[in-house]
């Protein structure tokens, strides 16, 4: 008999940051006295139906064993590649023989340490039994403009039906396997998992997810995901205690 679908969490982790800039690769900058990476697999971690988390890491990185996620019994490394999609793949790879085909995959970006288990959770809920998956995205709010040579407005683009797409994106194992594979080799350029996938002709469900779930790119990031993580440890504090009830 078919075992229920297990979830697995692949986090690419081995880039260099070089928008982002500085001394060290994005992913380690800290915020609020906790690396980027530390966050983003925390998330993930407090989750407790998700079986064992891939981190993809650049050759030489001397800085993931010593956050205290390194040594969750979950939390697994592997080799990154040169580009997202190649780290991606290691990290499937490293997956085979324990994950089945229909098994979930939850890709997140070590840059995005801001998710919400509430998005989380709408993104398990939501995708539910679905055969291909989903990700969490964002509906355009802003109006769009295509910008001339020189960098001026020359038009206004229709944003109906646009979004923008965030991590978690949550695959069946085969078809992420299949669809990274089939990108790779044919030098596809794809920038997150839901384009290989929909180059196989399979169409992953949009989640509205949480506006605040940034990706750390450009140096002025960083002071906006520590607000935001700032705001939310704040709201926590102050939200009421329930009192137990006197025995
Ligand atoms: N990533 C990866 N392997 C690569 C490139 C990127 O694992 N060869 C990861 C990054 O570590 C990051 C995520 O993919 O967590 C999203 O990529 P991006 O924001 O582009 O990060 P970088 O590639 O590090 O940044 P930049 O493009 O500015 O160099
Ligand atoms: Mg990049």
């Amino acid at each position: 008999m078919r075992r229920g679908a297990r979830r697995w969490a692949v986090v690419p982790a081995a880039g260099r940051g070089e928008r982002f800039g500085g001394s060290r690769p994005k992913q380690y900058v800290p915020l609020l006295g906790r690396p980027v990476l530390s966050w983003s697999l925390a998330a993930l971690l407090a989750e407790p139906s998700i079986s064992g988390v891939v981190v993809a890491l650049a050759p030489g990185d001397r800085r993931f064993t010593r956050l205290p996620e390194a040594r969750d019994p979950r939390v697994r490394r592997c080799a990154g590649g040169a580009r997202r999609e190649l780290s991606v793949a290691n990290a499937l790879a490293a997956l085979e023989g324990e994950a089945r085909d229909h098994d979930w995959v939850l890709v997140h970006d070590a840059a995005r340490p801001c998710l919400h288990r509430d998005d989380l959770r709408a993104l398990l809920d939501e995708v539910g039994d679905d055969a291909v998956g989903g990700l969490l995205a964002l509906p355009l709010s802003d109006t769009l403009k295509a910008a001339d040579a020189r960098g001026s407005s020359a038009r206004t683009l229709p944003r109906e039906g646009l979004w923008r797409a965030l991590t978690p994106q949550m695959i069946r194992y085969g078809v992420l396997r299949r669809a990274l594979a089939l990108s790779i080799e044919r030098e596809r350029a794809v920038t997150d998992e839901a384009a290989a996938v929909e180059a196989l002709g399979m169409r992953p469900r949009l989640v509205a997810g949480r506006a605040d779930n940034i990706k750390v790119t450009l140096p002025g990031d960083r002071a906006l995901a520590a607000a935001i993580l700032a705001a939310r440890s704040k709201g926590s504090a102050h939200r009421p205690r329930l009192r137990r009830p006197r025995v």
